[in-house]
C-alpha cells in the first residue's frame, strides 16, 4: 500500500435547509469522527473539513416554503448545525459555508480556470421553463417519473428510488415543484463538463487501481460508467449561488454540484494557509466520507473536475455507507421523519455518547439498517451499562475500597495475568485493521471486547473473595484492573469521546496515544485515582415510550390530507376580474357519451345560460335542479362536447377527492356578486 505523509479527510457538506438527523450522523459524520479521531490519537497529520451546502434549489425552495430569502434560510440552518454537531463532540478541523467570500472566490476561480482552458462544451438547448412562475426549472423545482424505475417522485437531478442521477428533460410527465403546472421547453445557454472525456481515465481509477473501494461503492461507479458518461451542465438558471464568473451571465449561477465539493477546497483555504500541501502534493490522503447518494459526485463528476483542472489530488478513497431508516421507515426531513440531532440532544442531556455508539453498532456500511428506540434502549442497558459500565465501576470501587484508591503495586504475574495482557493488544490489532479499512462496526465490537477482557479478569480472579485470604494478590488483580480501565480510556477515545473523558477523569490520568494501547504499565504503583461515578445510566422505559410516541404523532400528521400548497400571490385588481355571482340550476341533464358530465341551465340573474360541470360522478341530475351555486360567469366560453359552456360552478374537493357545492349560506338573489 502506498506511504502517505498527511491525510485531508471530508465530509459531505450537509444542505443548510434542515437540521442534522440521525441518517447524517451514522452515514457521514460519525465514521468519519472515529477515523479522524484514531488518526490524531495516533499522532498522524491530519485535517478534517466540512461546511454547510448553501446553494441549489432544496435551499431556495425551503425559503419559497417559509416565505424568508434563501439567505435567511442558511443562516438559521448553519448556525443550528454548526451548533448541534459541536455539541455532539464532532470534532471537524473546520466547519464553513459555501456563502463564505473565500469560497466564491475559490469557486468562480476554478470554474474560470476550466473555462479559459476550454474545458467546458457551450450549448444552447431546450429547457423546462415554468411560465406560470416565469422561471427555469432546474434539478428539484422539476418532478415527474423516473425513465429507469418508474418511481413518479423523482426530481429533475435524480431518483431517490433507484439512485439514478437524471437531467430534468429525463423525466416522463414532468411537473413544476412551483406552480403544478406542466413546464414547456425554452431555449436557455449552457456550459457542460464533457464526462464522456474522462470514461476511459475514471474507468482505471476507479474500477483497476482503486480495487480497495468498498464494493457499494465501486459497484455504482462500476454501473454508471457502463451506462456511458455524457456531458454534464455545470451552470444553472437560477438567481441563488455562485454567480457564473463569464460574460452575459444574468440570471445564471454554478451548479450546486460544481460549487460544493468546491466548498472542501475553500473551507481548507480558511483553516490554513498551507492549504496547497493537502490538496496538491501527492503525498498527501484524500477521503471523503459521504451518503450513497453522492457517489457518483464525489467518484466521477468531482474527479472529473479535478483532473480537468490539473493541479489537484484526486480521492484515495470514498468510503460510502449505504441510508439509516426510522422504524422501519426512510428518514425524511420533509416529512419530518427523523430523531433530529438538537432535539436528541435536548431530550437526553449528556448521553452524547450512548446515540454515537447505537449509531456505530447499527452503522450501515454495506446494506441500509433500521434505527428504533427499542434497540437504543437495549444496547444502553445491555450494551454500554452492563459491559462497558459495570468492569470500569467495578474496577475503580474496588482500588476505592482495597487500597484507599492508590495504585497497588503487582506481585508476580500468573499465565492467566499475562494472558489477560497480550489479549490488549490482539484487541488494539484488531481494532487498528477495522478502522483503516472503514469497517467501524468490527472496530466497536473489538473495544467492547476489551470491556468484556475486563470483566471476564474480574470474575475468573474474584477479588472479592481473595481479599480475605490473599491481599497480595489481590493487588496484583487490581493492578491488571486498572490498567484495563486505561486502555479504555484511550481505546474509547474515537468511540465514545465523552466517556473516554470521564474514565481519565475517575483515574486522574492523561497520557495520551493510540501506540500505549496494549500497555500494562500505564498506571504507575501508588498513583491516586479520584472518586468513581457511574459512567452510563439504565435508560427507563418512560424516556423510550416518549420518543415513540413523538414519532406516532408524526405518523398520524403525515397521513392527514395536506391543503394543497397556496398559489402565487395575486393583486386585488387581479381578483376584481373575477366576476362570480350566484345563480340557480333550473335544468340539468347528462352530457351523452360521456361519465363525468352534465349540461346545465343557470339563471344567473343576467341571463340564463348553459354550463358544461364535470360533477355528473358526484350528483345526478335531479339532485341538482333548483339549487342555489356559485358561478363564475365571465370566464370565456369553451366548447365542451359540442356545446357552448358559458361559465363554470365552484366546487370544493373534500378529503375524499369528492365534489361539492360552494353555495351561499341562504338563498340570495340570483346575480348577487360575491366578492
Ligand atoms: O447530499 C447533500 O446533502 C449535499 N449537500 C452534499 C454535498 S457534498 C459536497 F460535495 F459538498
Ligand atoms: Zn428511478
Amino acid at each position: 500500500m502506498k506511504k502517505f505523509k498527511r491525510t485531508l479527510v471530508t465530509c459531505a457538506l450537509p444542505y443548510a435547509n434542515g437540521p442534522i438527523h440521525i441518517g447524517h450522523l451514522a452515514g457521514v459524520y460519525v465514521p468519519a469522527d472515529i477515523y479522524v479521531s484514531y488518526l490524531r490519537l495516533k499522532g498522524s497529520d491530519v485535517k478534517w473539513i466540512c461546511g454547510s451546502d448553501e446553494h441549489g434549489v432544496p435551499i431556495t425552495i425551503k425559503a419559497r416554503q417559509e416565505g424568508v430569502s434563501p439567505q435567511d434560510v442558511v443562516d438559521k440552518y448553519h448556525r443550528i448545525i454548526k451548533d448541534s454537531f459541536s455539541r455532539f463532540g464532532i470534532s471537524f478541523d473546520i466547519y464553513s459555508r459555501t456563502t463564505s467570500p473565500v469560497h466564491y472566490e475559490t469557486a468562480s476561480a476554478f470554474f474560470r480556470k476550466l473555462y479559459d482552458n476550454n474545458e467546458f462544451i457551450e450549448k444552447t438547448t431546450g429547457q423546462l421553463y415554468d411560465e406560470e412562475a416565469k422561471q427555469f426549472l432546474a434539478d428539484r423545482y422539476v418532478t415527474g417519473t423516473c425513465p429507469h424505475c418508474g418511481n413518479e417522485k423523482a426530481y429533475g437531478d435524480q431518483c431517490e428510488k433507484c439512485g439514478s442521477s437524471l437531467n430534468a428533460t429525463d423525466l416522463i410527465n414532468p411537473r413544476s415543484a412551483i406552480s403544478g403546472s406542466v413546464p414547456v421547453m425554452r431555449d436557455t445557454k449552457h456550459w457542460y463538463l464533457p464526462l464522456d472525456k474522462y470514461e476511459p481515465f475514471l474507468r482505471k481509477w476507479i474500477l483497476d487501481e482503486h480495487k480497495e473501494w468498498k464494493i457499494n461503492v465501486s459497484g455504482q461507479c462500476k454501473s454508471w460508467l457502463d451506462q456511458g458518461l455524457q456531458p454534464r451542465a455545470v451552470s444553472r438558471d437560477l438567481n441563488w449561488g455562485v454567480p457564473l464568473p463569464v460574460d452575459g451571465n444574468e440570471g445564471k449561477v454554478l451548479y450546486v454540484w460544481f460549487d460544493a465539493p468546491i466548498g472542501y477546497i475553500s473551507a481548507t483555504r480558511e483553516l490554513t494557509p498551507d492549504w496547497e500541501k493537502y490538496w496538491k502534493d501527492p503525498e498527501t490522503r484524500l477521503i471523503h466520507f459521504i451518503g450513497k447518494d453522492n457517489i457518483v459526485f464525489h467518484c466521477i463528476i468531482f474527479p472529473a473536475m479535478l483532473k480537468a483542472e490539473g493541479s489537484y489530488i484526486l480521492p484515495d478513497n470514498v468510503p460510502a455507507n449505504e441510508f439509516l431508516n426510522l422504524e422501519g421507515d426512510k428518514i425524511s426531513t420533509s416529512r419530518n421523519w427523523a430523531v433530529w440531532l438538537h432535539e436528541y440532544l435536548a431530550d437526553f442531556p449528556d448521553k452524547e455518547d450512548v446515540l454515537r455508539y447505537v449509531l456505530t453498532a447499527n452503522m450501515p456500511e454495506t446494506k441500509d439498517n433500521d434505527f428504533t428506540w427499542k434497540d437504543f434502549q437495549a444496547r444502553n442497558n445491555n450494551e454500554l451499562v452492563a459491559i462497558l459500565g459495570n468492569f470500569i465501576n467495578r474496577a475503580l470501587v474496588l482500588t476505592m475500597k482495597y487500597t484507599n484508591g492508590k495504585v497497588p503495586v503487582a506481585g508476580e504475574l500468573n499465565d492467566f495475568d499475562r494472558l489477560t495482557i497480550a489479549g490488549m493488544g490482539e484487541i488494539k490489532e484488531k481494532m487498528e485493521d477495522a478502522i483503516e479499512n472503514f469497517r467501524f462496526r468490527d472496530a466497536l465490537k473489538e473495544f467492547m471486547n476489551l470491556a468484556r477482557l475486563g470483566n471476564k479478569y474480574l470474575a475468573d480472579t474474584e477479588p472479592w473473595i481473595l481479599i480475605k485470604t490473599d491481599p497480595a494478590r489481590v493487588n496484583t488483580i487490581l493492578y491488571i484492573a486498572l490498567q484495563i480501565t486505561a486502555n479504555l480510556a484511550l481505546a474509547s477515545e474515537p468511540f465514545l469521546p465523552f466517556s473516554s473523558r470521564k474514565i481519565r477523569q475517575f483515574l486522574n490520568f492523561d497520557l495520551f496515544n493510540w501506540a500505549d494501547i496494549g500497555r500494562s504499565d500505564l498506571l504507575k504503583p501508588g498513583h491516586q485515582i479520584n472518586d468513581p461515578e457511574l459512567l452510563f445510566e439504565k435508560i427507563e422505559d418512560d424516556a423510550i415510550e416518549a420518543q415513540v410516541n413523538k414519532l406516532l404523532a408524526t405518523r398520524q400528521a403525515n397521513e392527514k390530507p395536506k391543503a394543497a400548497p397556496q398559489k402565487d400571490i395575486i393583486s386585488f385588481d387581479d381578483f376584481t376580474k373575477l366576476d362570480i355571482r350566484t345563480g340557480t340550476i333550473l335544468e340539468a341533464e347528462k352530457v351523452p357519451k360521456t361519465t363525468k358530465l352534465l349540461k346545465l341551465k343557470i339563471d344567473t340573474g343576467i341571463d340564463v345560460r348553459t354550463v358544461v360541470s364535470g360533477i355528473a360522478e358526484y350528483f345526478t341530475p335531479e339532485q341538482v335542479i333548483g339549487r342555489q351555486v356559485s358561478i363564475l360567469v365571465n370566464l370565456e366560453p369553451r366548447k365542451i362536447k359540442n356545446i357552448d359552456s358559458q361559465g363554470m360552478i365552484l366546487m370544493a374537493e373534500d378529503s375524499n377527492g369528492e365534489l361539492v357545492f360552494v353555495q351561499p349560506e341562504k338563498v340570495t338573489v340570483n346575480g348577487s356578486l360575491i366578492k
